[in-house]
């Protein structure tokens, strides 16, 4: 699929805030600083569309990107970050959760999964709870860059290992750099074919 243009529309705070106007989505959801903004910047091919950070929290609200105009791209907040309040990461779950119960318009989840560290509780709780709401979903390992490639493959048998102890099989999986761009196609490839369904 070709990007021809993504605007950003707008941050809001509620799932009742977001667009009404029935447009396929797709959201970006995962560990505070795993990579989520920086995907859906490396996908629209621009730079600083999403606000990145090397500090984890920093998407706040849940960011919509409308894409060719016809479909939506949405950053979320991260999850799992134990340096800000309690209160707050109440919130942003609040956010979360609410945010996939309610959204009809939902067509997949892309869960990113660092790829450089052994699979997290954290993100097989998330994953079990989108099963649990019946929310399809995708798995991203995000920052491949970072690894060699033997490193790279044993650290994805071991997270791979941890979903399949919840699930009967595998979830579709994409590999992915932003800084390279690795995964773009095929991921975009993906989005495409479920949009046409
Ligand atoms: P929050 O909004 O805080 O939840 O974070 P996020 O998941 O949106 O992560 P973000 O895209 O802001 O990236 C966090 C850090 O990881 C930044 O310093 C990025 O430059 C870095 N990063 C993201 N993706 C990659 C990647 O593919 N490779 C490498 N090497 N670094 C990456
Ligand atoms: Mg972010």
């Amino acid at each position: 699929m070709v990007i021809k243009y993504a605007d950003f529309i707008g941050s809001y705070a509620k799932e009742t805030q977001c667009p009404r106007d029935n447009k396929p989505e797709y959201a970006f959801i995962g560990r505070s600083n795993v990579g989520k903004s920086s995907l859906v910047n490396m996908l629209c091919g621009r730079k600083d569309m999403a606000r990145t950070s090397r500090t984890p929290g920093k998407t706040q609200l849940l960011n919509y990107f409308m894409i060719n105009g016809e479909w939506y791209l949405v950053d979320l907040p991260g999850y799992g970050y134990a340096k800000i309040s309690k209160k707050k990461r109440k919130e942003w779950e609040r956010m979360i959760r609410d945010y996939l119960t309610h959204r009809a318009t939902l067509q997949s989840a892309f869960v990113l999964v660092d790829s450089n560290i052994p699979p997290q509780q954290i993100d097989i709780d998330f994953m079990n709870q989108l099963g649990e709401m019946q929310i399809p979903f995708a798995i991203v390992y995000t920052k491949s860059d970072r690894l060699k490639p033997q490193e790279l493959e044993s650290n994805l048998q071991a997270i791979r290992a941890a979903i399949l102890e919840h699930w009967e099989e595998l979830p579709p999986e994409f590999i992915s750099s932003a800084n390279t761009g690795l995964g773009r196609e095929e991921i975009l490839a993906y989005i495409e074919q479920v949009n046409a369904h």
